[in-house]
C-alpha cells in the first residue's frame, strides 16, 4: 500500500519524506488555507520535496474554469495531480485532462457508483472519504470494500483507490488488508503507524542493560 500524506504543511512534509515513508501528498482548498499559503507557492515546494503525485484541488465548479484551473496548476511541475470533485462538469474535465496525459485524482467520493463512473472518466485515483462516513453514521469502510471488489472485476479500469478521509490507525489496516492502493494520511496517524509503547518500552530496557556493559560498537 502507498501512503500519501495529507497536508499543506510543508515542515510536516519534510520532516515525514525524510522517513522515506511518503509516496505522495493530497492537498484541498481547506488544507491550503489551513497552511496560509498562497496555492501555486506551497505546491510548487511540496513537488520539490516529494516526486511523487501532489494533488492539487481545482476550486471551479463549472467545466470551463475548472480546465483553466487545471492548466495553470499542471504547469507547476511534472508530478501535480488535478484534484476535482465528483460532479458532473468534474467528470468531464476528469476525462479530457486525462486523454490529455495528466494524473486526475477524483475527489468527494461517498458512493461505489460514484467510484464507478470516475473510474470510466479516467481517473487516476478515486478518494472515498472513510472518516466522513463514518461521522454520520455508515461504516467508511464498507465503501472501500466495495470499490475494490468493484474495480477487480475489470481488468480495463486502472483507477487506483485512494482511501481518504482517514481518522485512525484501524482505517489504514482494515483498508490495507481489503487491498486499497493508496492511504492518504494525517500526519499524526501516519507517525502512529510505527509508533507502540511496548517498541519505546523494550528500547528503554535494552539501552539500559547496554549501558552497563560499558561496551560500544564503534
Ligand atoms: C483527501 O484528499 C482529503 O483532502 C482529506 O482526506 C479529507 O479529510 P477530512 O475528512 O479529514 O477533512
Amino acid at each position: 500500500m502507498k501512503f500519501f500524506v495529507d497536508t499543506a504543511d510543508i515542515a510536516e512534509i519534510k520532516s515525514l519524506a525524510a522517513s522515506g515513508l511518503v509516496d505522495g501528498v493530497t492537498t484541498n482548498p481547506s488544507l491550503i488555507a489551513k497552511s496560509g499559503r498562497k496555492i501555486l507557492e506551497v505546491i510548487a515546494e511540496i513537488c520539490d520535496v516529494v516526486p511523487g503525485p501532489v494533488s492539487a484541488e481545482v476550486t471551479a465548479a463549472d467545466y470551463d474554469p475548472i480546465m483553466r484551473e487545471a492548466a495553470v496548476l499542471r504547469k507547476i511541475a511534472g508530478n501535480v495531480t488535478i484534484k476535482v470533485p465528483l460532479t458532473p462538469d468534474g467528470l468531464r474535465a476528469c476525462k479530457a485532462l486525462s486523454s490529455d496525459g495528466a494524473m486526475v485524482n477524483v475527489t468527494l467520493c461517498f458512493s461505489a457508483a460514484q467510484a464507478l463512473v470516475a473510474a470510466k472518466a479516467g481517473a487516476t485515483f478515486i478518494s472515498p472519504f472513510v472518516g466522513r462516513l463514518d461521522d454520520i453514521g455508515y461504516d467508511g469502510l464498507d465503501l472501500i470494500s466495495d470499490i475494490v471488489d468493484i474495480y477487480d472485476n475489470y481488468a480495463a479500469l486502472k483507477t487506483e483507490v485512494l482511501v481518504a478521509s482517514v481518522r485512525g490507525p484501524l482505517h489504514v489496516i482494515q483498508a490495507a488488508k481489503m487491498g486499497a492502493h493508496v492511504a492518504t494520511l494525517p500526519p499524526a496517524v501516519l507517525r502512529s503507524l510505527y509508533l507502540h509503547p511496548l517498541t519505546a518500552k523494550g528500547l528503554e530496557t535494552f539501552t539500559a542493560d547496554w549501558a552497563k556493559t560499558g561496551q560500544s560498537i564503534v
